[in-house]
């Protein structure tokens, strides 16, 4: 395992995760040897963010048992108990190579390659049928297994990065109400339990070829690949909130630029972010 760039307490990885990331270790690509662990933490996005700024090198991940401060899209919180999921984030250096403005491109494009790396690799650890909702939610049906929070620190310099947090329910916690209505967990559906590091490692195995194909530049292959795998990205009516106040449609897919796409009754609209909800 290399050494830590700074001080990061508990970085022994408990015998689980470090036998299974050891068996994975010829798939794992740049994550391989740089997995961190610590029972619990404030936000894993917030201690990679840290080690990114102290010049950890790409695929440093950070993995917490439990979070006091997870954080979701929108501002939102990230119920974290101890045990209940898989918490992680990772660096991520995109590069020089992105210009001016192409920071919401990479962290969009990202959030799409990495929805359909972990959609993938849960559906062949556990056989579950995942799928994504734009922009970054992974579901089994309508309710939500898990999501991702991609954050951009100056992208457009050759030491910016880009953290990729992964919040991943392994099993049904006492959930907050309104997250209980529509949050679901791997081992509620699928009866029996997991192991939290096939999940881990399956998860940043997938990652690491997806991210590959970023780097490739092969869009169209994340592109075409994230949109058979979000069923609800093509013709599903919904609505969603503008400065302007509510506004309804039906999805038409995504642009090169990750946007989704909404066909309503001015035309084709682009959404870069918010909430969408399904009518
Ligand atoms: C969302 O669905 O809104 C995104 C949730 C992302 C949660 C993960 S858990 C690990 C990492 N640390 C955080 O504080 N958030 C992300």
């Amino acid at each position: 395992m290399s050494q830590p760039e700074n001080d990061l307490p508990g970085i022994v990885l408990p015998a689980d995760l470090a036998v299974t990331l050891e068996r994975a270790s010829l798939r794992l690509g740049r994550f391989a040897g740089r997995v961190r662990y610590l029972a619990e933490t404030g936000s894993t996005n917030d201690v990679a963010s840290r080690l990114a700024a102290a010049g950890a090198p790409e695929g440093t991940t950070v993995v917490a048992a439990a979070q006091t401060a997870g954080r979701g899209r929108i501002g939102r919180t990230w119920f974290s108990p101890p045990g209940a999921g898989l918490y992680f984030s990772f660096v991520l250096r995109p590069g020089a190579a992105a210009g001016r403005g192409q920071s919401v491109k990479a962290v969009h494009l990202m959030t799409l390659a990495i929805g359909v790396a972990l959609a993938e690799a849960l559906r062949l650890a556990t056989g579950l049928s995942v799928n994504l909702k734009w922009p970054n939610d992974l579901l089994v049906g309508r309710r939500k297994l898990g999501g991702i929070l991609a954050e951009a620190v100056d992208i457009q310099s050759a030491s910016g990065y880009v953290v990729v947090g992964c919040g991943l329910n392994l099993r049904t916690a006492v959930y907050p109400p309104d997250v209980a209505a529509r949050a679901t967990s791997i081992e509620a559906e699928l009866g029996r339990s997991v192991e939290r590091g096939v999940v881990l490692a399956e998860s940043l195995a997938a990652i690491e070829g997806r991210v590959a194909d970023l780097e490739a530049e092969r869009f169209g292959v994340i592109l075409s690949r994230w949109l058979e795998l979000s069923p609800s990205a093509t013709g599903t009516r919904v609505r969603w909130v503008t400065a302007d106040g509510e506004r309804t449609g039906t999805t038409a897919g995504v642009d090169g630029d990750g946007a989704l796409l909404l066909r309503t009754d001015r035309g084709v609209e682009r959404v870069l972010a918010g909430d969408i909800l399904w009518i």
